[in-house]
């Protein structure tokens, strides 16, 4: 059994890619100022960091046909664009941590997972002005790291949830809330907050699943809440060239929206799952290979 203070003693005890707060306020500078360099986000990498990033550029899941050999931080930027280096550095914690991977974790279902989040909270923050698209980017792809942190650090806990659910059927965050006191999301910010993540980023991720709780940065933490949803419910590997049925069953998520700011014209409707629908086959084109990987 867990409580706050505990669970707190046992995250500040966490040695964990030290570079890695410098890295997510370089990657937030270089997503709001295109004039800076992506040599700026190489110059605070570890070298085990760099050594991740150029294995991953030259993975299933981000290489493109025919490039397989990458060797320097710098080709792996050129290669592979600031967006993908700066979503493949996000997701540094949940690889590292995840590494022993077992029946417990589904890596590869969190890494897609993360990124359809970071990527719809964006376009949700850009078409309907909820949240800085930024922050929100960077939250939706960081917003499950409670749940690796958990898998990782609270093992005895992860599998006492998971009878919880199995066997009692109760709902995961419930279960979370049961024997930890608190949930995946509170758990996330709490290591971010200790690594100095700005608090626009950290409470977007501490409420994403328990929006109306929060007193600041409700906007970012709502888009990063629907972008959550959303990200749950697309039918990834269905997403081929039907935008209409796409819409249609995702409509859901207008409501959600409604929820938090005033209604949606049908015009924003109509662009908001355009950018969606276009981001969704962008990352499927990222993940090219990720099934049969
Ligand atoms: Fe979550
Ligand atoms: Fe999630």
């Amino acid at each position: 059994m867990g409580d706050v203070k505990t669970i707190l003693e046992r995250l500040k005890k966490i040695d964990l890619l030290p570079t890695f707060p410098h890295i997510v306020h370089d990657v937030l500078r270089i997503i709001e100022d295109p004039m800076s360099s992506a040599s700026d986000i190489a110059k605070h990498m570890d070298a085990s960091m760099v050594g991740e990033v150029l294995h991953l550029a030259s993975s299933a899941f981000y290489s493109r046909a025919g490039i397989r050999k990458i060797s320097s931080i710098e080709q792996a930027i050129a290669l592979i664009g600031y967006e993908n280096l700066a979503h493949i550095i996000l997701q540094m914690p949940f690889l590292i941590l995840a590494k022993k991977e077992d029946k417990f974790l589904d890596v590869r279902g969190f890494l897609t997972h993360s990124t359809l989040c970071g990527y719809v909270s964006k376009n949700i923050s850009y078409t309907t002005l909820l949240g800085n698209p930024n922050e929100t980017y960077i939250a939706g792809i960081i917003h499950d790291v409670g749940m690796i942190i958990i898998y990782r650090y609270f093992h005895d806990e992860w599998k006492e949830i998971l009878t919880l659910v199995h066997e009692k059927n109760m709902q995961r965050i419930e279960a979370e809330r049961e024997v930890l006191t608190v949930d995946h999301g509170v758990i996330g910010a709490m290591l971010l907050d200790l690594w100095a993540i700005p608090p626009s980023i950290s409470n977007a991720v501490r409420f994403h699943h328990c929006p109306t709780e929060a007193k600041e940065n409700v906007e970012n933490v709502a888009a990063v809440y629907i972008g959550n949803i959303f990200a749950r419910q697309i039918d990834f590997k269905a997403i081929e060239n039907n935008f209409i049925n796409f819409m249609t069953s995702n409509k859901n998520i207008v409501e959600e929206i409604d929820r938090f700011r005033y209604p949606l014209s049908s015009n924003e409707e109509m662009e908001l799952f355009k950018k969606v629908y276009d981001a969704l086959n962008e990352i499927k084109k990222m993940f090219r290979g990720i099934e049969d990987d």
